[in-house]
């Protein structure tokens, strides 16, 4: 059986090397990660590298408790994971199976289509109209009810659309199963999701350090749910995937919103000028409530991001036979790599 894969774009060291350029050469405008490298994350770090012969606790307490000092539940209520990445993973073993049915929209985070794949469930999506591509939340409802999981990207990559919490909620009490909610992004939306999860056993709600806080390198995220959920959860996941020094990496940025939340102001502030800039030469480009901007660029959409790859900027580009064809996805970057962007964007257009 051939199962679908999630494909990485090249390294950053393979493009270098492609190009015949040095890898710092190169601007990541296609992963949605912070431009800011977490500076205080040496000396942390080296502590836990000293104990690096021992394995690290194999239930991860200290983590559950910062995750759920920072989210207002209890440690009870997380479920940690290498990543979102491995919770999606997770939900979709505890959740779905063979004769198991998944239900998202399209498009959005690939992931979910083929976890639901390697477990042999079917795996439905419901195409979002353009040309704001918004989730079709009226026929995601009327598909939950038969549905196992419902997995609900907000803010959904790749468009950056923000759902607010009644409509979360009414998806949510449509769904017959449970309701996946990734909210890798919601710091940079400023989501807060407890209310939802407090309110509702039937809901888990994905977060990640690798966004907002910055630790994408670390690979660390956490399901927030009823007990019950992170206990189903727990009960499929593998032995210790997540290494200790990610571990104390994490606790230390939970243990320190205000370094995450001080860089989601900045980086707001330059997605605003980011916007009116793409929007200047000529981009239609989509609301967003994350770290990206997804925009309408023609058909030159492939010899644009073929133009700025052949510079060592890298930006997210879609399938030729998909709604998708013409756009790009930019992640927000520092000014000064944004700048870098707009420069080459005005040399090919
Ligand atoms: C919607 C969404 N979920 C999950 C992830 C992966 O998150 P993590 O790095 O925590 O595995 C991404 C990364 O781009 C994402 O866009």
């Amino acid at each position: 059986m051939s199962v679908p894969r999630y494909r990485w774009q090249p390294t950053t060291r393979d493009i270098a090397r492609d190009l015949g350029i040095p890898e710092s050469a190169i601007v990541r405008f296609d992963h949605n990660t912070s431009p800011y490298p977490p500076d205080w994350a040496a000396a942390p770090a080296a502590a836990a590298a000293r104990r690096l012969n021992e394995y690290p606790g194999a239930n991860y307490l200290p983590l559950r408790e910062a995750a759920a000092r920072y989210v207002g539940v209890e440690p009870s209520n997380i479920a940690p994971g290498a990543g979102v990445d491995e919770i999606i993973l997770l939900a979709a073993r505890a959740f779905l199976g063979p004769s198991r049915r998944s239900v998202t929209s399209a498009p959005t985070y690939p992931l979910y289509r083929i976890a639901a794949a390697q477990v042999g469930a079917a795996h439905l999506e419901i195409p979002a109209a353009g040309p704001s591509f918004a989730q079709p939340v009226d026929a995601l409802v009327e598909a939950a009810a038969d549905a196992d999981v419902v997995w609900l990207c907000v803010p959904n990559n790749p468009t950056g659309e923000r759902l607010d919490l009644e409509t979360v909620e009414t998806i949510v009490n449509a769904t017959a199963g449970v309701t996946i909610l990734d909210a890798a992004y919601a710091e940079i939306a400023g989501d807060r999701w407890t209310d939802l999860v407090a309110a509702h056993d039937d809901v888990l709600v994905c977060h990640t350090l690798s966004k907002g806080f910055g630790l994408a390198g670390a690979r660390v995220g956490f399901g927030v749910g009823a007990e019950a959920l992170v206990d189903t959860l727990d009960a499929v996941r593998p032995p210790g995937s997540i290494a200790e020094v990610s571990s104390v990496l994490a606790i230390d940025a939970l243990d320190h919103p205000e370094r995450m939340t001080a860089n989601v102001h900045r980086l707001v502030t330059e997605r605003a000028r980011l916007a009116d800039a793409l929007t200047g030469v000529g981009f239609t480009v989509l609301p967003s409530a994350a770290n990206f901007l997804l925009c309408h660029v023609g058909s030159a959409a492939g010899a644009i991001a073929d133009h700025l790859f052949s510079r060592g900027l890298v930006v997210r580009r879609f399938p030729a036979d998909g709604p998708l064809a013409d756009h790009l996805r930019f992640t927000v970057r520092s000014p000064g790599e944004d700048d870098r962007l707009l420069a080459t964007l005005e040399e090919v257009l």
